[in-house]
């Protein structure tokens, strides 16, 4: 395993370190080759070199390694975001990882916050377009500083990316055993795509007939998750709006610090992150909860290959949660080094 780690800013740096120290337990006791590579893609660096990835970054990372792990991006020395969106949204458009895999489930019943339900009533995964909608950049100002200020942002959606995601998500649930996909847009408001994602959804799901398909407004799918998260089973939606779901979705599984994520290209160099951003507030204090880097890191192991080593990492961190061996966001006294140390004590390989 030769992974390129990018730990980037703030409190990605901390719960990165704890995610690394998991995957090298892991490797020397199942005796895997692991070579991370640490890269300085940071605001940090973007404020002292004018780079943020330099030149034949992405090729480098697609050509040279086997997947990818990154921290969190965000530095309020850098209000406009330029290096995350060349690091973070730049790995996930040019490594065209279409695939923004988030699992929702919470691992014990003290960190599900629903009143009357429990840890097992949480477990569902969102699959959010991840290089198309909102965030491809398409857009500008127009008259700028002036009372007849306009700004455009498109919202791109191909035929070729919505089928894509659609269909991953539908594989996944077949393979899985998972018996439902709800797809999810704004098709009442935003008629040009939504009337897109409604004829791709309804063609694919043909595919999958053992699949019950069906589908909520965004809205309506945001209360849905707080009113019975039981439903679900598989959601699939356009980018932005998976970026706000999965936020919800955080909430359901203990907060922000316990949420994984996966950035996927099928058969190709891949990215794993944590769902939360880099706290600045946090950054350095021994606050931050590593678990959902911890999570992450399982998420990477499961797509290499290593299947039992990711059960191992996520039932060591369910035992930590149980234990209260945890940081205070989910009701432990832990640092995040502590924390994290408390994961590799809980690592058994049977
Ligand atoms: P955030 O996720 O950084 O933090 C929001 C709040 O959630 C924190 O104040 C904290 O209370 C809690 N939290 C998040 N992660 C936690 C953890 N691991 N342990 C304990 N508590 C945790 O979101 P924000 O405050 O909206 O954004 C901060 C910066 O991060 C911004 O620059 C934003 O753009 C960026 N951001 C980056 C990513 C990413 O790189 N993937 C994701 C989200 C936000
Ligand atoms: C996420 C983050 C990013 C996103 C930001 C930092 C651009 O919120 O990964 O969830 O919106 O995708
Ligand atoms: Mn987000």
């Amino acid at each position: 395993m030769k992974i390129a780690v990018i730990p980037g800013d703030g409190i990605g740096v901390d719960v990165t370190a704890e995610a690394v120290k998991v995957l090298e337990r892991v490797a020397r006791a199942r005796a895997i080759p692991f070579e991370p590579v640490f890269f300085p893609w940071s605001a940090d660096h973007y404020l002292k070199t004018g780079i943020t990835v330099p030149e034949g970054g992405f090729e480098d990372l697609s050509a040279n390694y086997d997947a990818v792990f990154m921290g969190a991006f965000g530095d309020p020395r850098v209000p406009d975001m330029k290096h995350a969106a060349d690091i973070l949204l730049g790995a996930r458009f040019r490594l065209d990882l279409y695939v923004n895999y988030r699992p929702v489930r919470c691992l014990d019943d003290r960190l599900c916050p629903l009143k009357g339900f429990s840890a097992k009533d949480v477990d569902f995964v969102v699959f959010r377009e991840n290089t198309e909608g909102s965030y491809v950049g398409s857009g500008g100002h127009l008259k700028k500083g002036t009372p007849d200020e306009v700004a455009v942002q498109e919202d791109v959606s191909t035929r070729k990316g919505v089928e894509r995601i659609i269909r991953y998500a539908f594989e996944y649930a077949r393979s899985r055993g998972r018996k439902r996909v709800v797809m999810s847009d704004k098709s009442n408001a935003m008629r040009f795509v939504g009337d897109l994602w409604q004829r791709a959804f309804a063609e694919v799901a043909k595919e999958f007939p053992g699949i019950e398909a069906s589908h909520l407004y965004i809205d309506a799918l945001c209360m849905q998750m707080v009113k019975d998260p039981r439903q679900f089973d598989v959601i699939v939606t356009n980018n932005m709006f998976g970026d706000i779901a999965t936020d919800l979705g955080a909430a359901l599984q203990g907060g922000l610090g316990m949420a994984a994520s996966g950035n996927i290209h099928p058969g190709r160099v891949s990215m794993f992150e944590p769902v939360h951003g880099s706290a600045p507030k946090y950054a350095g204090t021994g606050r931050a909860n590593p678990f959902g880097a911890i999570l992450t890191a399982a998420l990477l192991l499961d797509h290499l290959g290593k299947g039992p080593e990711a059960a191992a990492v996520e039932a060591a961190v369910a035992e930590c949660v149980r234990d209260g061996a945890a940081t205070a966001d989910v009701g432990g006294s832990l640092s995040t080094s502590a924390a994290g140390d408390a994961v590799c004590q809980r690592l058994r390989f049977d």
